[in-house]
């Protein structure tokens, strides 16, 4: 595979680490730029607010934080956001102007219609939009979004059961990590011993970026598949992984040993092509009554943190239900692997070039 060079809006924040994680020994993608807002201009190794068990790999330590603009970038092949909204509306646009193929984390552009909401085993052929978006736009470059990090397992359980057994309707309670709200975050005196029920628009774009990822493209635009979802969100005092229940209820009876049964055999294009970040089975299924749980589970499969853990697969109120129980890492699986994972992806499709 053709190596790529990467740089990194939002090096500094919770996803940001992330990344630098992640790619250190990336067999293809090398992280050379890393990009910042009020730390610009000093060393990654100071700027940074470390929150990884590992050390900072010594050779971003001593890494010059860049200003967020496109010349920062200049010799890149693939520009990866990890902004908050606000500054990737803004700055975002800017870099895929300039000729840069900009993969995002943030909310900000996630629903517009010509940018591809992608999750690589879900809905690869979303990408196709891009031609569209640079139509449209005039860019030289291109945006590409990932979900939010609880839409991103969500979504990764309800795509198998949509295609098998045709799911209807959700109702998924969520149990999301503080690390979701980024550095420094909720403040400890509000999340210790506590739950807090309520995380801003959190539902609102759950709903709305799971139907933009599990809609079919059709000839002229997009054909919603008829899944209604009803999402709480809630804060819970974990550091990584966000849990969710859902109880999902089909047109037809269905079995949960069935059910369990084709999610742990759900495989996606990145399976098939092998790429580096996509774990052998993307959705494991655990038996014992009391798993999953997030510190036990959240780093599970072949790539650690980029498999779904599903347990409690049971019965619902009626034969035509079932209800599970699922752990999904959120900066990896939630963020930054994914966004990692549609790079591969991007690369072996033809959509990653340098601005020329
Ligand atoms: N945390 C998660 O689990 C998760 C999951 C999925 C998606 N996301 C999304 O990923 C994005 C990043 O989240 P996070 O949790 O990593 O946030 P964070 O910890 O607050 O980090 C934000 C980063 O953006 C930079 N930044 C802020 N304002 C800037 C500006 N005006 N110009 C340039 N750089 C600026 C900061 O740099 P300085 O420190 O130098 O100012 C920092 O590096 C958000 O859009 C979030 O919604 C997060």
């Amino acid at each position: 595979m053709k190596k790529l060079t990467a740089a990194l809006l939002g090096s500094t924040g919770a996803v940001g680490q992330r990344y630098i994680s992640m790619l250190e020994r990336h067999p293809f993608i090398k992280l050379d730029v890393l990009m910042g807002g009020r730390s610009a201009g000093g060393n990654y190794g100071q700027s940074a607010r470390w929150l990884q068990a590992d050390a900072i790999p010594e050779e971003f330590a001593a890494k010059k934080v860049l200003a967020s603009v496109p010349e920062s970038a200049r010799g890149c092949d693939v520009v990866f956001s990890a902004l908050p909204a606000a500054a990737a509306a803004a700055i975002e646009p800017k870099f895929a102007m300039s000729g840069f193929s900009v993969i995002s984390e943030a909310s900000a552009h996630r629903m517009d219609q010509d940018v591809p909401l992608v999750v690589p085993e879900i809905n690869p052929e979303q990408l196709g939009i891009i031609e569209v978006q640079k139509r449209r736009r005039k860019w030289k470059g291109s945006l590409v979004t990932t979900p939010n990090c609880t839409a991103t397992g969500l979504v990764m359980v309800m795509k198998p059961l949509l295609d098998r057994f045709g799911l209807a309707r959700a109702i998924v309670t969520s149990m999301q990590a503080v690390s979701g709200a980024g550095f420094p975050g909720v403040p400890s005196l509000l999340i210790t011993e506590n739950v807090i029920p309520y995380i801003k628009d959190e539902e609102e774009k759950v709903v709305a970026e799971s139907r933009k990822i599990l809609e079919h493209p059709v000839e002229g635009g997009m054909r919603h598949p008829g899944i209604e979802i009803a999402i709480s969100c809630n804060r819970v005092p974990v550091i990584d992984g966000h849990t969710e229940t859902l109880y999902g209820e089909f047109p037809g009876a269905v079995e949960p040993d069935e059910v369990a049964d084709s999610l742990s055999a759900f495989r996606g294009l990145p399976q098939k092509l092998r790429l580096p970040s996509a774990p052998e089975q993307p959705i494991i299924i655990r038996d014992e009554p009391d798993r999953p749980q997030p510190r036990l589970d959240r780093l599970s499969g072949s790539v650690p943190g980029m498999s779904v853990v599903v347990g409690r697969v049971r019965r619902g109120i009626g034969d035509n239900s079932v209800q599970l129980t699922l752990v999904s890492h959120n900066t990896i699986r939630g963020a930054a692997g994914t966004a990692i994972l549609t790079a591969e992806l991007m690369q072996n499709q033809g959509y990653l070039g340098r601005p020329g």
